[in-house]
């Protein structure tokens, strides 16, 4: 048997994390990611290969909850210096231990381009006619994908269920998620990783084109911190940097190396996130894996290596040894 033949054994993906019940570990499920809670001041994110768009499960893709745990790693490194975040550890290719913080309710986003299919993205918003964002005019005329005069800052409200609402400057500080002042550095900081952000990603041929951040409190300290993920193909839009200009002026669709790869064939289908959504056939997700991995190898110059063998007795392997260190430390 060629090495090529074994190559292509089936890709298994990882639906969900299981633990034994003896670990003791509470766990709350996200749409992708399922958390277990270590005591008062430690989570385990552990990042599933669960796909969502339009707020539900969509699709499974193989290796993406890998890619999305080691691609966040790497980019929390990068972005220290900025501002503290909450990884301490990543103790399986799938599960970083993290500081648990007091969620602060917004998402961050932060917007270079005009673009998007779903009904809070900005170019389905402009097409709607609404030309504020933010403190930001936009003249009329943008083309799809057109890169925006200024960078956007458009803070949305993460709510506990159904969807995230977009909420001016004046009503998120009214509703008292945060003072004005905390909502300033949120800002700034926001602005600084985005620019960070688009920097690293030029370097590596790829355009970071928007983002979503979030933020906690440190449960000591207060302080502000990174939480959650950072600059991952989930929760940033990508496209390939020299065929930009082309697609742009001819009108076609970008190049793209994030989860809108998914979200866009939805779309095609005639999905508008209600009901049940089409199954993503084979090619798609064959394809949208291959375009996660571009993305990690890209950025971070270095090979990805796929976890093999059985993902859920490693994971728990992995989360059983790690709690016996860290209670024998
Ligand atoms: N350091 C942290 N402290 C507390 N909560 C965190 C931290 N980092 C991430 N989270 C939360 O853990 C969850 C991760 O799960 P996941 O990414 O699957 O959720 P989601 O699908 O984005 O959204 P939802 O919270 O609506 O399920 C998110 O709710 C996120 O806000
Ligand atoms: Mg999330």
């Amino acid at each position: 048997m060629s090495n090529e033949f074994v190559n292509q054994a089936p890709l298994i993906p990882l639906q969900s994390i299981e633990l034994p019940d003896e670990l003791g570990l509470k766990k709350e499920q996200g749409k992708v990611r399922d958390v277990f809670i270590v005591g008062e001041d430690i989570i385990l994110l552990g990042a599933t290969d669960r796909l969502s768009a339009f707020d539900r499960q969509v699709g499974l893709v193989p290796n993406r909850g890998q890619i999305l745990t080691e691609l966040s790693a790497w980019w929390f490194e990068k972005t220290k210096d900025i501002i503290p975040n909450h990884m301490l550890e990543v103790i399986d290719p799938n599960v970083m231990a993290v500081k648990k913080c007091e969620r602060i309710g917004l998402e961050m986003i932060v917007r270079a381009h005009l673009t998007g299919s779903t009904s809070t993205s900005n170019w389905k918003r402009y097409q709607d006619g609404i030309r504020q964002f933010g403190l930001v005019t936009l003249p009329d005329g943008m083309k799809k994908n057109e890169i925006l005069p200024y960078i956007i800052v458009d803070p949305t409200t993460k709510a506990a269920v159904g969807h995230d609402e977009n909420m001016s400057q004046e009503e998120i500080i009214n509703s008292g998620i945060v003072s004005s002042s905390e909502y300033d550095r949120l800002v700034g900081i926001s602005r600084a990783l985005f620019a960070r952000g688009r920097r690293i990603a030029d370097e590596a041929g790829l355009i970071l084109v928007d983002t979503k951040y979030e933020f906690g409190r440190d449960l000591e300290t207060n302080e502000l911190v990174l939480i959650d993920e950072v600059h991952t193909p989930d929760s940033s839009r990508y496209w390939k940097k020299d065929t930009y200009d082309e697609r742009l002026r001819n009108g076609q669709e970008q190049d793209i190396y994030d989860k809108e790869f998914v979200r866009l064939w939805l779309v095609y289908q005639g999905y508008k996130g209600e009901g049940p959504s089409p199954v993503i056939p084979d090619d798609i997700v064959t394809e949208a894996r291959a375009r996660y991995i571009y993305t990690y190898e890209q950025l971070t110059r270095s090979k990805f290596a796929p976890a093999l063998g059985d993902r859920k007795q490693e994971i728990a392997a992995n989360i059983r040894s790690w709690l016996a260190n860290k209670h024998g430390r």
